[in-house]
């Protein structure tokens, strides 16, 4: 691996298993990541976008192929060491936000820290500095159910960004977002990517985070078809 990678991926499969026979949902698949890239896994609907991330992300293993991600192969972890990979460098961001409801904002982007163990001080420090870079700190008392939809993925970015992860992975994270929020969302990706040079890896279908990639792979049928740097 060259140093600048951190994510190696080669001869990738992933068959899932129905009934006697099988599925394959990834058929072949070699890619790498540079660390800070602003890449994007684009494609219709069960390409096999999400089976990829959750392989990158230390949630799924490959049937066959490798996937080393920042420096572990992550079909030899085992089910604590993926966990501990997971919680010290990667923030992960769902379509579904996944907030906890009886949580206030502070407490759901406070979560990732205590597993951490981090002193109370620092917490509140870094927690204030993660809702303040997603531009909702007069909320922090606030429950999800009292948010909109926005405000929940940015409470939710704000979560996957608290620890300053190495690799963020955001599956269809405007799924269920209008275009202003949307842009305002990729806004702070954006920055968030440039200033502390995050790695952000999407899966999504939709155009309005298409625009932002700066590198876009085209999943079709488990296999890719293209990949592009995107300059402009
Ligand atoms: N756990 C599973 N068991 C069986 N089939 C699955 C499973 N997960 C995903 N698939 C299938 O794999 C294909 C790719 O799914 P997915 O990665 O979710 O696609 P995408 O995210 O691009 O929509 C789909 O046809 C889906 O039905
Ligand atoms: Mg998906």
């Amino acid at each position: 691996m060259k140093n600048s990678e951190i994510i190696s991926i080669k001869g990738l499969i992933k068959r899932f298993s129905i009934g006697k026979g099988y599925f394959t949902a990834l058929n072949g698949i070699d890619l790498s990541f540079d660390k800070g890239q602003f890449a994007g896994v684009v494609g219709p609907s069960g390409s096999g976008k999400t089976t990829l991330l959750n392989i990158i992300g230390s949630l799924d293993s490959p049937t066959e192929g490798i996937a080393n991600v920042l420096g572990q192969d992550v079909n030899k972890l085992s089910t604590k060491k993926a966990a501990i990979l997971r919680r010290k460098h990667m923030g992960f961001i769902f379509q579904t936000y996944n907030l906890l409801p009886v949580y206030t904002v502070f407490e759901n982007v406070e979560f990732p820290l205590l597993l951490l163990k981090m002193s109370g001080a620092k917490r509140k420090k870094a927690v204030m500095d993660a809702l303040d870079w997603v531009g909702i700190t007069d909320k922090v008392k606030s429950r999800p159910a009292q948010l909109s939809g926005g405000e929940c993925q940015r409470v939710a970015i704000a979560r996957a960004m608290v620890k300053k992860p190495e690799l963020v992975l955001a599956d269809e994270p405007t799924a269920n977002l209008d275009s202003e929020n949307s842009h305002h969302i990729l806004q702070t990706m954006e920055n968030l990517n440039k200033e502390l040079q995050t790695t952000f890896i999407f899966a999504t279908h939709d155009d309005k985070v298409i625009k932002y990639l700066k590198r876009k792979i085209l999943l079709e049928d488990g296999k890719v078809t293209s990949d592009d740097i995107i300059t402009n």
